[in-house]
């Protein structure tokens, strides 16, 4: 059986880039985390501390100092650089969380593929593009996989692993024994738009969004129905926001695009609106709802 992973490097220090550093940090992994900026790493730095004081409150309730020692230690593993090259040259995965561009995710694997170590595992948490298409500018597709986790990362148990038919056996257990060691239920799917997750959840949203369009309920109602009806821990526009409806849009418009004839990833345009007008959810202060500043 291969080396374990144990040094990570995640690219893009955003929400969940930042989710996926923590976890492994605190699962520990020695992580190093790479921004294009300081500002990105400052941001990135305080969403992870925040973040890490709620977790260790919730496995240390009764003990502040045992808390406190989890928190220092799993900060003292978590490194960040804002030099990519140097970042993955002795790293064993490197997980990719940047936007969703693929000129842009295709030139970063080209600049690390020269680099990284032979044995390194390249990972996207890609939730819209195909692994395939990401991997095709890479010499190691063999070491080449999909690592798709939910926001937020700390609490939501589920990793999707991701193979594409190059993937080796070798590989695909790494990714799925890391993602046990990060406290994860993992599930494998193969390279198709959404995976499972997104591909029936994105579809829900967007019905939503159709049934306020034609005036069939209110957004509150939609939301009560299916928390209450459904045991959905949040109702679709709530979901919505908490993701971003710029994001939701995204995905459809890519999906509608690769697909065009398929009705439920047609334009929908109350959400090309409200994207539109800048309201893409609890980022902004308001999408479907409006929300107090410092919300989380
Ligand atoms: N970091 C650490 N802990 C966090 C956290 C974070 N970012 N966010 C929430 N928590 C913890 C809280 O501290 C709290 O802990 P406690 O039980 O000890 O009090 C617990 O999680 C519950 O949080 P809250 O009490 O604040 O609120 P809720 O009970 O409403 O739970 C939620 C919040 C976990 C977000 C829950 O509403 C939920 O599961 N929502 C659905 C989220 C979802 O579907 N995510 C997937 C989106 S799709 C996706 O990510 C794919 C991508 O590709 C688009």
């Amino acid at each position: 059986m291969a080396a374990a992973i144990k040094n990570v490097t995640v690219i893009g220090g955003g929400l969940m880039g930042s989710g996926i550093a923590q976890v492994a940090a605190q699962t520990g992994h020695r992580v190093t985390v790479v921004e294009v900026n300081e500002n990105a790493i400052e941001k990135a730095k305080n969403g992870i501390q925040n973040s890490l004081q709620r977790v260790a409150k919730k496995l240390y309730k009764d003990k502040p100092a045992d808390a406190e020692t989890f928190v220092k230690e799993t900060l003292s593993r978590l490194h960040t650089s804002l030099d990519l090259k140097d970042a993955v040259k002795d790293t064993d995965l490197v997980v990719e969380a940047i936007v969703e561009n693929l000129d842009l995710k295709h030139k970063l694997f080209s600049t690390i593929d020269s680099v990284a170590p032979n044995h390194t595992i390249f990972a996207s948490n890609t939730s819209s593009l195909s692994i395939q298409d990401i991997a095709s500018v890479t010499k190691r597709k063999d070491r080449f996989g999909g690592l798709h986790f939910f926001n937020p990362v700390p609490v939501m148990k589920l990793l999707e692993v991701i193979r594409i038919p190059e993937t080796s056996d070798e590989t695909y257990e790494k990714m799925t024994a890391w993602g046990k060691a990060l406290g994860k239920t993992t599930i494998t799917c193969k390279d198709t738009p959404g995976f499972v997750v997104n591909r029936l959840l994105v579809p829900l949203l967007a019905e939503a969004v159709r049934m306020l369009e034609r005036g069939d309920a209110t957004a509150r109602d939609i939301d009560t129905a299916m928390k209450l009806g459904a045991s959905h821990p949040m109702g679709p526009f709530e979901l919505a926001d908490y993701v971003g409806n710029d994001t939701t849009k995204f995905i459809l418009d890519g999906w509608h695009q690769k697909y065009p004839d398929v009705e439920l990833f047609k334009p929908i345009p109350l959400l090309t609106k409200l994207v539109e007008e800048g309201k893409l959810g609890l980022k902004t202060g308001e999408g479907f709802y409006k929300y107090d500043k410092g919300t989380k």
